[in-house]
């Protein structure tokens, strides 16, 4: 047996024992006569002591042990007169007998400490030691009890967990596909899923009404904090229902998550339209954590002279809560921050509601103080409030506004991470216009179903239609989505059609389902969490890479294994790929 107990188990009511532990050697202390190891393994760090005195030799072998060494310790659980109230095991340590040392380390290129010294890319390098770390250990932890935690619900739900395949035909997700090279059909390609959504709709009309996986899904696709080119979901579908039944049955996975691994209780999940949360918050994922609603203001604002105004298709503003003592210096930084590339606004006009209830304002010269209190009003503005406005055309500033809004909450303290809003959006445009390409496309995916009423105006006024569509965002994150299907071939291919397919194209390319629908498909719908954006939520953090064991960088590189990486001629030759040379 190479151990008796893990590194974090031995409390005061093991003293006496005789134990035998096995770890690495987080690092070792000599004092005089004493040397002091702290022994790491997954579960916690335990003390251990080598007295020069008694154990002469066995103190000297323990010296030469380097850090991140494989040992397997055996001793006795000993009280230990400095106690240390920071450590689960604090209150023993363990009089070494003997020690074996299970196997060497070379000296780690980065400390294995909660605060490391290891740049990024050197511990994605030795991924396998930065997981060694206490915050990726425990995230790799949280990652698992979500996991089970969600299995356990579904299953208790009575959904199956059944595996689709990873090579597929192209499922469009609005992302490029990972292509793979077929050596037995040459000249012809798998493509990895972007995520299985034809097949869960093949298993609905195979009558498999609950389904549920927690699976692995594939997008080449610009990366950023929140997105990997491979990530899980937690991808579910169910037949015989409604919206309002899939919106409460995963509401309930994911009060279940926030009680069962955070201990946090949240209320009903509020429901906004798509429409209101781009009114009122710019943006299709609104953090509700803080008001700050979006404020209209053409009537008050345009004919008054200031031409800028009006001009502008929206004149739309926020009410910053008691800022208005905001320095010359500041305002021009938030003015800087809205002119930034990434938010693209030409201007910021701001108004000060002094505490002695007088109005500064930016545009002063064409709004005279009852002008400048009707609009404070309408933003039930109180003195001591700054109110900042920006104008343009309507789609574009409230974007702005959104990222405005956004730096206001940070810069106000109100986006506390361990505070959690979640809410539905609800009823998203069926088709959203391409520009690069002058066509629609789906806005979702091209299963989803226009709602009823709004069919007749695909042919009238397409960006018109709402879908049955639904994200669930937390804190300005989506966490998912999903929809209600098409589930009827002629409907489907109308769907084609207006995304510019033409029947041939979408026959080969989604024959396969449209003809499922022949027989007997049932209505149904479903939703795709981002499990490793959930997790990362949970954890607190913004980045989901360190949720992910083994994340690729920005690049879409995993620096470990050090690929993408070529292959021999041979292998290319075999799938006739002989087209790629490599230069030598
Ligand atoms: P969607 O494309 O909205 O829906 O994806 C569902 C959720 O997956 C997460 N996600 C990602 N996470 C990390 N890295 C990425 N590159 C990435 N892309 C998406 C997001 C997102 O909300 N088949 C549909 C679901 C359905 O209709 O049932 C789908 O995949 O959290």
């Amino acid at each position: 047996m190479l151990r008796t107990h893990t590194c974090g188990e031995l409390r005061i009511p093991d003293i006496d024992k005789t134990v035998k532990l096995s770890g690495w050697v987080q690092r070792s202390r000599d004092m005089g006569g004493m040397t002091f190891i702290d022994l790491r393994d997954r579960y916690g760090i335990t003390q251990l002591v080598f007295n020069m005195e008694t154990h002469s030799e066995l103190c000297k072998q323990a010296r030469k042990l380097g850090r991140e060494y494989v040992i397997q310790v055996e001793g006795i659980v000993a009280e230990r007169s400095n106690k240390n109230s920071k450590m689960p095991t604090g209150d023993i340590e363990i009089t070494a007998e003997k020690i074996v040392v299970l196997n060497q380390s070379k000296l780690p290129p980065f400390t294995i400490e909660d605060d490391t010294d290891g740049g990024e890319e050197l511990r994605m390098k030795y991924r396998y030691l930065d997981l060694r770390r206490n915050p990726l250990r425990k995230a790799m932890e949280l990652r698992h009890k979500m996991a089970i935690t969600t299995r356990n619900y579904l299953d208790k739900q009575g959904f199956f967990d059944i595996e689709t395949p990873y090579l597929i035909k192209s499922t469009p997700e609005g992302a490029r596909d990972f292509i793979v090279p077929s050596r037995m059909s040459s000249n012809q390609f798998y493509a990895l899923p972007q995520s299985p959504q034809t097949f869960k709709q093949l298993l609905m009309v195979a009558g498999y009404d609950r389904y549920y996986q927690i699976v692995k899904c594939f997008r080449d696709e610009d990366l950023r904090a929140d997105r990997q080119p491979e990530f899980t979901q937690i991808d579910c579908e169910m037949a015989f229902v409604e919206q309002d039944d899939i919106l409460d049955m995963f509401e309930g996975l994911t009060r279940h998550l926030f009680k069962e691994v955070k201990g946090v209780d949240v209320d009903q999940f509020p429901r906004m339209e798509y429409s209101d949360a781009m009114k009122y918050y710019g943006s299709d994922k609104p953090d509700i954590r803080f008001d700050m609603r979006f404020v209209e203001l053409n009537d008050l604002a345009q004919n008054k002279g200031f031409a800028i105004f009006d001009q502008a298709e929206l004149v739309v503003g926020i009410n910053a809560v008691g800022l208005a003592d905001y320095s010359r210096k500041q305002l021009d930084q938030l003015t800087d921050f809205v002119r930034k590339p990434q938010i693209g606004a030409k201007g910021l006009v701001y108004i000060k509601y002094d505490a002695d209830g007088s109005f500064k304002s930016s545009v002063d010269k064409f709004y005279n103080t009852e002008d400048l209190q009707t609009i404070a009003n309408r933003f039930e503005a109180k003195p001591g409030d700054l109110i900042l406005i920006l104008s343009g055309e309507t789609d574009k500033v409230r974007k702005q506004l959104g990222n405005l809004r956004l730096e206001m909450g940070n810069r106000l303290e109100l986006r506390n991470p361990n505070i959690f809003a979640p809410l539905w959006v609800v009823d998203f445009p069926l088709l959203e216009w391409d520009e690069e390409n002058s066509r629609f496309h789906a806005m979702h995916h091209p299963f989803t179903s226009p709602k009823q009423e709004d069919i007749a105006l695909l042919e009238s006024d397409p960006a018109k239609v709402r879908a049955n569509a639904y994200d669930l965002v937390i804190n300005g994150v989506e966490i998912g989505g999903g929809s209600i299907r098409i589930h009827n071939r002629e409907l489907q291919k109308l769907m084609f059609k207006h995304l510019g397919f033409t029947d041939e194209e979408a026959q080969a390319q989604f024959g396969f389902l449209m003809d499922a629908f022949e027989y007997g498909a049932p209505p149904h719908g479903g939703v795709a969490f981002g499990f490793d954006r959930i997790t990362s939520l949970f954890g607190g953090s913004d980045s989901i890479r360190d949720y992910i064991a083994f994340p690729k960088n920005n690049s879409g590189r995993d620096v470990m294994i050090d690929t993408p990486s070529q292959v021999s001629q041979v292998q290319l030759d075999e799938l006739m790929l002989n087209i790629v040379k490599f230069k030598k």
